[in-house]
């Protein structure tokens, strides 16, 4: 019997939580057999990964979805399949089957380890398949996995969050929080260590909330940093995302103390007014979180500090939104991801009164982004002349001719190099430090 080649495609939405769980629909496909695909055109197995933080996202998803069309009328024995945060919520792979019927495979981020059955399913009976929920307190250890990167991974060590800031669809969409243990977290590092690894990226929603959960051990974020930081061969180890409430003078200073610990802070603040704060119920205030700066540059004099901000919540007045730019301008950020507040059906603040009108948003967001770029750039510019440690990451998305790399402080740093350095630590003096990157070159030894 002759059996052809078959191809999967994956397109990814959202954060680094979803690119690690398409690096394991990967891996259960190409366990399957499948090959990875050039095109999308040419697979047999289409996966949209997605991501519901946001309506825009959400909606690019829905047209995507639509433009499939023709590719299944081609070929009826496409599979097109939809997964991800989207697909958890309540009506949502209903919505998804009227507008795209196209679409024969829906499942959540808890159902991923069922993939290899909802196919054969589709495949023997052509019946479409929706599976969302259903285990969502077990954690799946030993999945296959297909990573995108030889020399660095993210490896996840908390699932969902509890924290319930009223904007935020993920604590519904991703459940409780679940931790893993420590004992699978490092002998899952170690291996990736053995197999070429040199930087992590621990993942979670709250990465500091780790280990709140255990109930048979006692241990937290900043002891299972101090384990990480022993793994010999392992030479940086970042984490993503943690909140400024649960950020305790024991993580500051392990993290102070743990060499391969990276100095960049990467801390959501969301708002510089301490109404909207209380509002989206972060759960600290302004005065709080530039105390937390303070502290962290105490002791790191280095620290990159960046942030997350949404502008327009709902009750946002002119002053609120002053008051988040003084914030910025206090700390001056090395960078920050912007947001246009986006209503969630089924959070808090979508029955929010005063929802702020898209015009004053969008003049906000702007007002915004020209403060943190102009700060940004200042403080590239102290970069000039200066030697950075480089991990290469391979050739530079903007220009053929450059690597392009990442430093401790996970600023982009472009270079004229040979691809023989791909995934190794170099240094570059920096010379032509721009808003968004550090152009650079080789230092000479
Ligand atoms: N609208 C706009 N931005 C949001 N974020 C989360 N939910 C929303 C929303 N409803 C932003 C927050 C968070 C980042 C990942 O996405 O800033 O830190
Ligand atoms: Fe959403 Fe807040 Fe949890 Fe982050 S901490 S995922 S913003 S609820």
């Amino acid at each position: 019997m002759f059996f052809s080649e078959k191809y999967y495609y994956i397109q990814t939405f959202g954060c680094q939580m979803n690119e690690r769980d398409t690096e394991v629909l990967s891996g259960i496909l190409k366990q399957m057999g499948y090959q990875k695909a050039d095109t999308i055109e040419n697979a047999d197995i289409i996966l949209f990964n997605t991501c519901c933080v946001r309506e825009k996202a959400e909606n690019k998803v829905l047209s995507q979805l639509g433009e499939l069309k023709d590719l299944k009328s081609k070929n009826p024995h496409l599979i097109i399949g939809v997964c991800g945060c989207m697909v958890q919520q309540e009506g949502m792979p209903e919505t998804i089957r009227r507008s795209a019927p196209h679409v024969e495979l829906l499942f959540g981020t808890h159902n991923i380890h069922e993939l290899p059955d909802l196919i054969e399913n589709i495949l023997v009976a052509r019946n479409p398949q929706i599976s969302v929920w259903g285990s969502e307190g077990e954690i799946r250890e030993n999945l296959p996995s297909e990573r995108e990167y030889p020399f660095k991974a993210l490896v996840n060590i908390t699932y969902g969050c509890n924290n319930f800031c009223t904007y935020c669809i993920v604590p519904y969409v991703r459940g409780r929080e679940r931790s893993r243990y420590p004992q699978h977290v490092i002998s899952e590092i170690k291996d990736l260590v053995a197999d070429g690894v040199i930087e992590v990226m621990l993942l979670g929603q709250n990465v500091n909330s780790y280990g709140k959960d255990f109930k048979d051990i006692s241990v937290d974020f900043a002891d299972l940093l101090r384990e990480v930081n022993k793994i010999d061969g392992l030479k940086r180890i970042r984490y993503m995302t943690s909140h400024p409430r649960d950020f305790t003078d024991k993580l500051v200073k392990t993290i102070t103390h743990c060499e391969k610990v990276c100095k960049h802070f990467h801390l959501p603040v969301q708002a510089g007014s301490n109404k909207i704060l209380e509002k989206m119920n972060r759960g600290y205030t302004r005065e709080s979180y530039l105390e937390l700066i303070a502290k962290i540059r105490e002791y790191n004099p280095k620290a990159v500090i960046t942030t997350d901000i949404i502008v327009g919540f709902p009750g946002e007045t002119e002053e609120d939104f002053l008051q988040t730019l003084d914030l910025v301008e206090k700390i001056g950020f090395d960078g920050a991801f912007t947001f246009i507040y986006s209503t969630r059906t089924g959070t808090p603040a979508a029955k929010f009164k005063e929802q702020v009108p898209l015009e004053i948003k969008k003049e906000r967001i702007q007002r915004l982004n020209e403060k943190i770029n102009k700060i940004g750039r200042e403080i590239n510019e102290k970069y000039l002349n200066k030697s950075v440690e480089v991990l290469v990451e391979g050739i530079s998305k903007t220009n053929d001719q450059m690597l392009s790399g990442k430093t401790e402080g996970n600023k982009t740093v472009i270079f004229p190099g040979s691809t023989s350095l791909v995934g190794k630590i170099v240094n570059v003096v920096i010379t032509e430090p721009q808003t968004w990157i550090l152009k650079g070159k080789l230092q000479e030894i």
